[in-house]
C-alpha cells in the first residue's frame, strides 16, 4: 500500500484529568477499548486497541516525588485481532487470549504496581474467568524529570497488545527543568515514532508466519517485524506547522524491532539535553541520534534561521540493526515534516542552558558484584530462531537476585548478529563502556579475549539510561545502584518480538 506522505496534521495526545484528587493524591482511571481511528488521509479507519480508546494513549503528567494513582481497566474484546501464537510461554490455550498489563517504562516503581507480565487481566468474560478486570497502580516518581512511557506487558502478547497500539507517554516534571527556561506549552512536542503495514482495507497487517514458515505452528512469532509505514504520534507520515523559533522534541522510538537513525535534511544540529532518565549534563550537539526500541531523546532544535524552509526528519538506520537494509529516501527513510510557515506569536525567550544538571560519575570500582550476562542465539523446539539470555528461559528458576542499595554491573555480551537494546526494570544505570571481544572462543570455551580497546560512550549516552543498546561482538557494562524498592522484576530485550520469545527474565531486589 502507497500512501501519501505529508497530508496529514501531527496530533498531540491529550493530557488526562485525574478523575478526582484524594488527599493531595492524582487518581486517574484509564481504560482499554477496541475503537477505529482515521491514521491517515486516504486510509479507512482502521482498528485500534487504545487506551481511553486512543491511539496513542493520552499523556500523563507527574511531578517529581508527588504519587500518581491510576486505576487501569481492561474493556477489550474476547479475540485478538492480530495473530496469537500459542506456542509460546504464556500465551497457551489454557490462558485467555486477551491479556493486559501496564508498566510504566523507566518508573522507579514498586513490584506490585510494576506490572509484572504474568500480573495480566482480563475483561473476565464469564466462560473464561474469574480473572481481574482492573489494576490500580501506584507510581511514587521518585526520579528527576524525564519522558517515560507506559504499555503493555502481558507475558506472551506483548508484540500485539503494543502493535494493536497500547502506549502512551507519561512525563515526569521537577523544579530543576522548570528553571531551565526550555521551550515549553506549544513548542514542547512529544514524538511517538512507529512503523506499521497495512491491509489495503485499512486494517494493521502483521505476518501471521515468518517468511519461511514453520511446520505445524500457524501462527507463529517471527524473528522480527518491520513495517512499511512511518507513523509518529498514530498519524502516517504527518507534518507539523512550526514557527521559526526553539522547539523542544520528546522523541521515543515505540517500534516493535525498528531502530531509527535520527537527522534533519538541512543537515542542522539538534541539542540533545536528556536521555532515557532525565537530563544530561550539558546540551550535545549532534548530526544523528540513534534510538534502539524504547529509548527515548530530550531535543532542541533551533528554527529561528529557516522561516519558509520545509525540513524532514529523517532516518537511515538499516533493518534490523545493524546489518539489515537501509531504508529508503522515500519510505521508511522519512518520518515527519516540519513546515516552518507560521508567523512568531510571541518572541521566543527560551534558552539552551550551557549546564543542565548535576551528573555523579558512577566508577566502576563501587560494584560489589559483576554478572556476565549473554545474549545467545539458538532454535526453540519447533526449529525457530529464539533469542535468550545467558541462554536460560523465563521459567527457570531465577538467577539474579542483586541486593537493595548495593551497586552491581552488569556486562552482556552479544553473541548475536542482532543488536538487542536490553532493558533493566526499576533501575537507572549509566553506561560504563563497549569493547569488542572473540565471539567465537567465547563460544567454544567461555572465554573472554577482547580484541580491541573500550570504547567509551557518546557524550549523549553519558546521562542515566534504562535501556542500553548491546551491539554484535562487544560486551557493554553498565553500572547501577540496586533500588530504591526490593521485589520481582523484570529486565529483557526491547525488541518485541524477543521479548515475546524467551528473551526476557525476572530478577528479584533482595534486602
Ligand atoms: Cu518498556 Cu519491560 O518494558
Ligand atoms: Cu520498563
Ligand atoms: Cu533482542
Amino acid at each position: 500500500m502507497k500512501l501519501r506522505k505529508f497530508v496529514d496534521p501531527l496530533p498531540i495526545p491529550s493530557t488526562l484529568k485525574p478523575n478526582t484528587i484524594l488527599n493531595g493524591v492524582p487518581y486517574y482511571e484509564v481504560t482499554m477499548l477496541q475503537c477505529v481511528q482515521q491514521l491517515h488521509r486516504d486510509l479507512s479507519p482502521t482498528t485500534i486497541w487504545g487506551y481511553n480508546g486512543m491511539y496513542p494513549g493520552p499523556t500523563i503528567e507527574a511531578f517529581s516525588h508527588h504519587l500518581t494513582r491510576v486505576c487501569w481497566k481492561n474493556q477489550l474484546p474476547r479475540k485478538h485481532f492480530l495473530p496469537v501464537d500459542k506456542t509460546v510461554h504464556g500465551a497457551e490455550p489454557s490462558n485467555p487470549e486477551v491479556r493486559t498489563v501496564v508498566h510504566l517504562h523507566g518508573g522507579a516503581t514498586p513490584d506490585y504496581s510494576d506490572g509484572y507480565p504474568e500480573a495480566w487481566f482480563t475483561n473476565n468474560f464469564q466462560e473464561v474467568g474469574p480473572y481481574f478486570t482492573t489494576k490500580i497502580y501506584d507510581y511514587p516518581n521518585l526520579q528527576p524529570s524525564t519522558a517515560l512511557w507506559y504499555h503493555d506487558h502481558a507475558v506472551g502478547i506483548t508484540r500485539l497488545n503494543i502493535y494493536a497500539g497500547l502506549s502512551g507517554f507519561y512525563f515526569i516534571r521537577d523544579t530543576q527543568e522548570q528553571m531551565l527556561n526550555l521551550p515549553k506549552g506549544n513548542y514542547e512536542v512529544p514524538l511517538m515514532v512507529q512503523d506499521r503495514s497495512f491491509n489495503t482495507n485499512g486494517s494493521l497487517y502483521y505476518p501471521c508466519e515468518p517468511e519461511i514458515p514453520v511446520e505445524g505452528v500457524c501462527p507463529s512469532v517471527i524473528p522480527e517485524f518491520f513495517g512499511d509505514t512511518i507513523l509518529v504520534n498514530g498519524k502516517v507520515w504527518p507534518y507539523l506547522d512550526i514557527e521559526p523559533r526553539r522547539y523542544r522534541f520528546r522523541l521515543l522510538n515505540a517500534s516493535n524491532s525498528r531502530f531509527y537513525n535520527f537527522s534533519l535534511s538541512s543537515n542542522q544540529f539538534f541539542y540533545q539535553i536528556g536521555s532515557d532518565q532525565g537530563l544530561l549534563k550539558q546540551p550535545v550537539m549532534l548530526k544523528e541520534i540513534l534510538l534502539g526500541p524504547a529509548e527515548r531523546a530530550d531535543v532542541i532544535v533551533d528554527f529561528s534561521m529557516q522561516y519558509g524552509d520545509t525540513i524532514i526528519l529523517q532516518n537511515s538506520a538499516p533493518a534490523p540493526f545493524p546489518d539489515g537494509d537501509v531504508p529508503e529516501p522515500e519510505t521508511t527513510g522519512s518520518i515527519l515534516q516540519f513546515r516552518i510557515n507560521r508567523p512568531l506569536c510571541s518572541l521566543d525567550t527560551s534558552t539552551i542552558p550551557y549546564y543542565l544538571t548535576h551528573m555523579p560519575i558512577l566508577s566502576e570500582d563501587l560494584a560489589s558484584k559483576t554478572r556476565q550476562l549473554s545474549l545467545d542465539m539458538t532454535q526453540d523446539a519447533y526449529g525457530r530462531e529464539i533469542n535468550l539470555l545467558n541462554n536460560k528461559r523465563w521459567a527457570e528458576p531465577i538467577t539474579e537476585c542483586p541486593k537493595l542499595g548495593t551497586y552491581e554491573l552488569w556486562s552482556f555480551l552479544n553473541t548475536t548478529d542482532d543488536a538487542h537494546p536490553i532493558h533493566i526494570h526499576l533501575v537507572r544505570f549509566q553506561v560504563l563502556d563497549r569493547q569488542p571481544y572473540d565471539v567465537d572462543l567465547y563460544q567454544q570455551t567461555g572465554n573472554i579475549s577482547t580484541t580491541g580497546p573500550k570504547i567509551t560512550p557518546p557524550l549523549n549516552e553519558r546521562g542515566w539510561k534504562d535501556t542500553v543498546i548491546a551491539n554484535p561482538g562487544e560486551i557493554t557494562r553498565v553500572i547501577f545502584a540496586v533500588g530504591p524498592f526490593t521485589g520481582l522484576y523484570v529486565w529483557h530485550c526491547h525488541i518485541l518480538e524477543h521479548e515475546d520469545h524467551e528473551m526476557m527474565l525476572p530478577y528479584i531486589v533482595i534486602r
